[in-house]
Order: structure tokens, then sequence, then C-alpha cells
């Protein structure tokens, strides 16, 4: 028996952690395992593989980025986000299918967020035996209460919050935090109520300029003269649009500046010295956490079981604690969202933390 693993979309700290679980349960069944390198690129004749014995994954799962590579363009790229489809070419599906076949691999295992999940369910209805492994650093994907990644992406931001906070109060300023996430504002949410922010705003939550100046003014009147502001990258302008910058033509719409321009704007309504910084690729870079490195490893064994069982299609799931799975479908197309109800953020509100509304 002969496996396939693949990594796709943009890498995020645990993978390497799923490749070792893989191999590691792989082993134990006698079955070997096919690397297929920079994601669904690798699947193109004659295949852009490596053999992967437990040898070759000693000492990975501690490891930042992937050991096969990955990408988030290329032939099988599928746009993410709210009801967006994958729409493979067909012509590159039979190139992927001969592949498969020529390395006679019974299933294959994607790692992946909801872009290459969209590709991995479009296979799957193609006839390819898959098996899909939640990862993101946006914790976006439905049908999953946790992707691994998101763990060491908040706990990035929390280690420059603490590093931030001693140069705001220093200098009496307020700081603006731009963090990554998408149009999902769980890292900021997260990393902001760790890492003892003062204002959050988020895509979930519409804002105003002018009530997250007045809370900075009530702080400053109560003797707080630096103030801590956490943006993710696809929160809204108050007149409803997105920051973006450029990108390749076709690529993804590419997120980043709302950071600068809030602070701009805190600037003019405070008076206060104000300064602006964008935590961007660190976020995803370097070793993941402990909790990555668990839920990589246990993603993966729960991968190489449910290629045992046959059952393709499904998608690796943590739900209460437990490692399960759910269908492929359920967990793409539509993103999964902060919920301004949730218990998570009322506890914000409730320790003071204002969001903007
Ligand atoms: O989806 C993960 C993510 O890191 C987003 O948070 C971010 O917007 C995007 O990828 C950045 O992509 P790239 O690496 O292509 O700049």
């Amino acid at each position: 028996m002969r496996i396939g693993i693949l990594n796709s979309g943009g890498d995020c700290p645990g993978l390497n952690a799923v490749i070792h679980g893989v191999v590691g349960a792989a082993s134990k069944l006698g079955w070997e395992v096919i690397g297929f390198r920079d994601g669904f690129e690798g699947l193109l004749p004659p295949g852009d593989y490596q053999v992967l014995d437990p040898e070759d994954t000693v000492g990975i799962l501690k490891l930042g980025g992937t050991i096969l590579g990955t990408t988030n363009k290329g032939h099988f790229a599928a746009k993410m986000g709210e009801g967006t489809k994958a729409e493979i070419a067909e012509k590159v599906i039979e190139k992927a299918k001969r592949t498969m076949k020529q390395l006679e691999i019974r299933a294959l295992i994607v790692v992946g967020g909801d872009g290459s999940l969209s590709t991995a369910l479009q296979l799957f209805k193609a006839g390819f035996p898959v098996i899909g492994v939640p990862k993101t650093i946006d914790n976006d994907l439905q049908a999953t209460a946790m992707t691994f990644g998101f763990d060491s992406a908040v706990s990035c931001v929390v280690d420059a919050m603490d590093r931030l906070h001693t140069t705001a109060v220093s200098h009496k300023r307020v700081m603006v935090v731009e963090v990554m996430g998408r149009n999902a504002g769980w890292i900021a949410l997260w990393g902001g109520i760790a890492g003892g922010a003062n204002v959050i705003l988020m895509p979930e939550i519409e804002f105003s300029l002018d009530k997250v100046a007045t809370h900075i003014k009530e702080r400053e009147a109560k003797g707080n003269h630096s103030s801590m502001v956490i943006v993710a990258e696809g929160a809204r302008t108050p007149e409803g649009d997105l920051v973006t910058q450029e990108n390749e033509e076709g690529a993804e719409v590419r997120l980043g500046g709302i950071g600068e321009f809030v602070a701009s704007e805190l600037a003019k309504r405070t008076g206060k010295d104000t300064r602006a910084c964008t935590l961007g690729h660190l976020q995803r870079g370097g070793a993941p956490t402990s909790l990555d490195r668990i839920l990589g490893a246990r993603f993966g064994v729960k991968a190489v079981k449910l290629a045992e069982e046959g059952r393709f299609g499904r998608m690796v799931s943590y739900q209460s604690y437990h490692v399960s799975s759910a269908s492929i479908e359920k967990a793409v197309h539509k993103l999964r969202l902060v919920d301004p109800e949730s218990e998570v953020v009322a506890a914000a509100r409730a320790i003071g933390i204002c969001l903007g509304d």
C-alpha cells in the first residue's frame, strides 16, 4: 500500500508535525508514504515527489514551514472565501490522475485551508481517494473547532504585543498592531485578549474611529497614557472598504494596510503620538507551539486511520478536545467567522476591551 501527502496554500507552523504523524502511523501499517512537492503541483506528470521514510522525518516535528514546500498559486489554485468554488481544469485533473495511477497511490492526504480543500473536494468528486487535514493560521475553516497553526500565530502576536507594550508605555503612545487572518478576526481577538489589547478591530464587527478615539481619550483622562490597538488585516474601514495591496493578476486579493490607516486616523482624532506595526509573515514562520505540534501529529495519525478505513472525502476535525472527522464538503465554501454574540467576544467586552462599536 502506498499513500501520498501534500501541503497546499500558505505554509503554517505544524505542517511538519502532520507529516511526522502520517509517516509514523503509515509505517506501523507497513505502508509507504510519498510526499508531493509544492502542493498539488507535485502531482503533475512525471510527478515531483520524495519517498518519506520514518528516518526522513526525524526531528521535523518542531520545525516551522514544510519540508515538502507549498504554494498558493499554480494549476490547482482555488480562490478562498465565502461562496467560492474550486474550478480546476479537466485537463489538469486528468494529468494528476495519471500520476496517481502510475505511482499506485491509494490515498491522498491533502493538508490545506479553505482554498486547498475546495480543490481537494473537486478531486474527490473526480474519483481521487482524498483525505483532508485542516490547516490555517486564520482558524476560519468550518467543521472543525480549531485548525493547527492558529495557536502559533496567536503566540507570535502575544509576544509582539508584550514587546510593543513596553515601548508604548515609555513613550505614552498609541500603538496599532495589524495582524493576519484574512476575512476572519480570530487572530486579532485571541491575540488581543491574551496580549492585553485595549481595542480590538475585526472584520465581523463594524467599528467607528470616533468611538475608538473616545475610548483612548477616556483612558488618557484616567491616567493611562498609552493604548494598544489590534486590527485584523481584513477589518473594513468605517466606509466599508477593504485596504488591499497590489497582487499578481488572477491571484487572491492581498490584504494589508489597515493598520497604517487606523493609526493615522487615531492620531488626528486623539492628538496622541501614534505608531503602526504590521506583524505580517512573522505570524506564519518559526517553530510551532506545543499545542500545534500535538494537534499536527494527532491530525496526521487520524488521516492515516481514515485512509485505512477507506473513508475518503472526509477531513480530520477537532471537536471538544477529540480528533474526529467531518465531510470535506461541510468544511469549505463558507468561512467560520467570529460570532459577535459569542461568549469570547462578550468576555473581551467584560474586561474593558473596546471593539469599536
Ligand atoms: O491564509 C493565511 C494567510 O497568512 C493570511 O492570513 C494572509 O492574508 C495570507 O495568508 C498571506 O498570503 P501570502 O503569503 O500569499 O502573502
